[in-house]
């Protein structure tokens, strides 16, 4: 049968802008079990046509029978989500209910389906969800029962999707202050390749590889990681080494796999690593062939992903990127690494700026003359910063029975409580930029201690 098929792939090869030619080879490819074809062609289509249903439902069914059953959530219950009529995207909800074991919600989901078109009715599904449990009604609380979705608000990922770690930050580079040359080599190495694939393939330019930020601790490197996802609307998976440690043994429903699938089903897709040096200092404390494993099956997917890179942009934090394994830095994978330094005092004043939004502000409140009294803070010290100050101004508040605005002197006050976080960091930092500045991996560090002139020896 599938050989048929054959004089229409070439059809669309042709004309790849034909959109039901493309869901027709879709459904047709499916239906061959032919699902990484089918699959490949949805992702290609949606590309142009995001929110095409017809598409997203042949790519759920070719993730359904590839067995990436989290992927296959994702997408129709976002689909649900903005056409709970859909009766065949029901249909699909049910047999991944079913597979996850809740046979309860699945009933609901078919018998919902069978409701939109009784021409939908599946003798297999049907005795499948009857012996699966009792077909007594689990009584609802009022105005429950079954549920398509969650909330209809369009931005919520899925409950799956969230069990998962995907969010849609609502922050973008304006939420952060300063860093105007991280943000624009970010621009340059990771948003661009992404909007603009087909002109970096033009000029042979390979994009993928991830970017690995490291610096001290509470200088923004999570929270601008946020925020570049933000800044392209992408979604964004944040994921903890603890997390991946616990993937790898086994004590969590996630692995490493369904991750990457998780972020490929969601491009474009900030997938976030974070604090990955403590991947290689936890080698230690599992037995060494699990720790190296671990580290090989991450390295794996990472060169998977980067490599066939659809629009999963690779990013990477970490306070001591000397203790990370060097295999992490080999070409395409995080072979970018850049440092963020404590904000300098413009870059502060920005921060403040930021932190005080919607706060009520007295006249006369400067950021820059706290920013210019604030030598070394990192933005996470500003935020302690911003905290004491409103503390103050709180119990003020309280005292005097009416809100009474921030003033300058609370802010300078608080400012004199606040010690710089950064110093160690950079002692150590200092050390191994010094004695193991391999490839002057870590000259960055040392142009900004003033050791070593920009550019020069
Ligand atoms: N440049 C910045 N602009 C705005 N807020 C910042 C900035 N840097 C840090 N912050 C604030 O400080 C907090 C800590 O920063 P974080 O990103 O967690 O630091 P890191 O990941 O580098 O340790 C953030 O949640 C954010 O609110
Ligand atoms: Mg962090």
């Amino acid at each position: 049968m599938s050989a048929d098929l054959q004089p229409l792939l070439d059809a669309l090869q042709f004309s790849p802008d034909n959109l039901p030619l493309r869901q027709h080879l879709a459904r047709q490819l499916n239906a061959a079990g032919r699902h990484q074809e089918a699959e490949t062609l949805c992702r290609e289509g949606l590309r142009q046509h995001p929110t095409d249903d017809a598409l997203r439902l042949s790519l759920a069914d070719a993730y359904f029978a590839s067995n990436k059953h989290s992927a296959a959530f994702v997408v129709v219950e976002e689909l649900l989500d903005q056409h709970p009529d859909n009766a065949a995207a029901h249909l699909l909800h049910a047999r991944l209910l079913l597979a996850a074991g809740q046979a309860a919600e699945a009933r609901e989901a078919y018998a919902h389906a069978l409701e939109i078109n009784p021409g939908l009715a599946d003798r297999d599904l049907g005795q499948a969800l009857e012996a699966a449990a009792p077909a007594k009604r689990v009584p609802t609380p009022a105005g429950g029962g079954y549920r398509p979705a969650p909330a209809p608000d369009e931005d919520e990922p899925s409950a799956q999707a969230k069990l998962l770690g995907l969010e849609r930050p609502k922050i973008n580079f304006s939420d952060v202050g300063g860093m105007e040359a991280v943000k624009d080599e970010i621009r340059l190495k990771i948003i661009h390749p992404l909007q603009f694939p087909d002109l970096y393939k033009a000029y042979g330019k390979a994009s993928g590889g991830g970017l690995l930020l490291y610096g001290p601790p509470g200088c923004g490197k999570t929270h601008l990681a946020r925020a570049t996802a933000g800044e392209v609307q992408a979604s964004f998976i944040s994921v903890g080494i603890a997390e991946i440690l616990d993937m790898w043994l086994g004590n969590s429903e996630k692995n490493l796999h369904q991750l990457f699938e998780l972020a490929r089903s969601q491009a474009p897709c900030v997938l976030f690593f974070d604090e990955v040096d403590a991947l290689a200092a936890n080698r230690h404390d599992l037995r060494q062939s699990a720790g190296r494993t671990v580290i090989n099956q991450f390295l794996e997917e990472l060169d998977g992903a980067t490599r066939s890179n659809e629009g999963v942009l690779i990013m990477a934090a970490t306070n001591a990127p000397w203790h990370l394994d060097p295999a992490f830095r080999r070409p395409g994978r995080f072979d970018r690494i850049t440092l963020v330094t404590p904000p300098d005092e413009p870059a502060r004043a920005a921060i403040l700026e930021i932190l005080l939004r919607g706060k009520p502000l007295a006249p006369g409140v400067s950021t820059a003359a706290v920013a210019a009294r604030t030598a070394g803070l990192s933005g996470a010290d500003l935020m302690a910063l911003v905290d004491g100050a409103v503390d103050v101004c709180l119990r003020a508040s309280m005292r005097s029975g009416r809100p009474l605005p921030i003033e300058q002197s609370h802010l300078l006050d608080a400012a004199k409580l606040v010690k710089p976080s950064t110093k160690e960091w950079f002692a150590t930092a200092r050390n191994y930029a010094l004695y193991s500045n391999e490839g002057g991996l870590y000259d960055d560090i040392l142009v900004y201690l003033g050791v070593k002139k920009p550019g020069g020896a």
